[in-house]
């Protein structure tokens, strides 16, 4: 089946000369091509094609974009989806000056939402979670990542586990599974690290890694949670078992989880919103990518984690929302490449490479996916304005028109939503 997608004003091919990756300088091209139409062959991208030869090329069916633009299929690397329960009261209480932190210590954070989830059943994690899931593939979304890390205990995080590996067989979009296990210390194991770590890496690891339940193993590397000689023990079992490793780090206090992580060869570090100068320059020389969430500080008025250094010394750099019901309750992907721009002083095309090619390579998939190259998956976000500058500068706003996953429409929006 060969498909046309015709007459858009703009393709941002975000185009990496085979590399499949953009750092420092060269996030900010992403390639803009205009007067072509595209061809797509079953699930695959075949070639953009000037418009004024589109006459002579036998197409089954035309995919008409004019006056729209095409983007790659935005893929969202770092989110914590499913959970259930609300924590407006936190929220309330951080609007009266309680910190975060507090909250956690006190017993609260995400342990108030471990409660929540342990009280649900697969089935309505999965129903709450079904609509939000459908929010990000209203955005473009065509790659979306999802961490467990709110049951911590082997039941509950096996069930989590199974509710996103079976929402990735429901939704046509690529629902990619993390193991975190490792987000902070349960209530019954407060007094007893130890035996929580034994409990990871003896029993947790070992059945996900056999039943194939996650791709990779995340961890939160801060005071009030992981040390780094606990992560390194978790990242040892969970690399020999095959699976790939992220860390939450340097969000609050910088307590070397950037050396453990580049250590292990960790995909990505992801916060840093206090990564020090030393620190970053590691990053800097690895393929380790650096996951900036400005959603976070925005939502916890915090300080953001320093991007133009980190691009200025060449990291590869990728943007998500970490959607989460504590410290981002905020789940729309360009809001978050708004505050980038922003409060990050990344450019539009840089925010624009950060939640494509980029965090394409945080989920080690951007050998196939996150930018508009010949043989890569026919994935697109179209959206409806003329120009790609719209989609940082209408803040808050949802522009995409339409979601396109391998090869095939899986969403058309109803409305001119301006
Ligand atoms: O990425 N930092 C740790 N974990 C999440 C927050 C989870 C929560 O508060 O529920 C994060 O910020
Ligand atoms: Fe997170």
């Amino acid at each position: 089946m060969i498909k046309l997608l015709l007459h858009p004003s703009q393709i941002i091919t975000v185009d990496t000369n085979g590399k499949n990756v953009k750092r420092g300088k060269d996030l900010k091209n992403i390639n803009v091509v205009t007067d072509h139409s595209m061809l797509i062959e079953n699930d695959i991208i075949k070639d953009l094609i000037p418009n004024s030869s589109v006459d002579n090329i036998h197409v089954d069916k035309i995919i008409d974009a004019e006056d729209k633009i095409i983007l790659p299929g935005l893929v969202e690397c770092h989110t914590h989806t499913a959970f259930t329960g609300s924590r407006a009261d936190e929220f309330r209480q951080r609007l009266k000056g309680t910190h975060y932190e507090e909250i956690a210590k006190a017993g609260g954070g995400i342990n108030t939402t471990v409660t929540a989830v342990r009280n649900s059943t697969f089935d309505e994690l999965v129903n709450i979670v079904t609509p939000r899931i459908e929010y990000f593939i209203s955005q473009g979304i065509t790659t979306l990542e999802i961490k467990s890390g709110y049951g911590l205990d082997f039941d509950n995080e096996i069930k989590l586990l199974k509710v996103i590996n079976y929402l990735n067989e429901i939704f046509k979009i690529d629902i990619i599974s993390t193991f975190l296990g490792a987000h902070t210390f349960p209530k019954e194991y407060k007094n007893d690290h130890d035996g929580y770590i034994d409990l990871i890496t003896e029993k947790m690891l070992p059945y996900i890694s056999e039943n194939k339940l996650a791709m990779f193993c995340d961890g939160f590397c801060e005071e009030t949670a992981f040390s780094t000689d606990e992560i390194d023990k978790i990242f040892e079992v969970a690399s020999s078992q095959g699976l790939g490793l992220k860390l939450h780090t340097d969000q609050f206090n910088s307590i070397g989880g950037i050396d453990v992580a580049l250590k292990h060869k960790a995909v990505s570090v992801d916060h840093l919103e206090v990564v020090q100068k030393k620190d970053y320059e590691k990053i800097c020389k690895s393929d380790t990518v650096a996951v900036l969430l400005p959603g976070v500080s925005f939502f916890l008025n915090y300080q953001y984690a320093p991007a133009r250094g980190l691009i200025e010394n060449n990291a590869i750099v990728a943007l998500a929302t970490d959607y989460n019901p504590g410290s981002s309750h905020i789940s729309n992907l360009a809001f978050i490449m708004s505050l980038a721009a922003l409060k990050m002083e990344m450019t539009i095309e840089e925010t624009i490479s950060s939640v494509t090619i980029n965090s394409a390579k945080a989920l080690n998939l951007s050998h196939d996916r996150g930018s508009i190259e010949i043989g890569k998956k026919a994935d697109f976000a179209i959206f409806n304005t003329k120009d790609f500058s719209d989609i940082v500068y209408s803040i808050g706003k949802n522009l995409n028109q339409m979601t396109i996953k391998n090869g095939n429409i899986i969403y058309e929006s109803d409305g001119d939503k301006r």
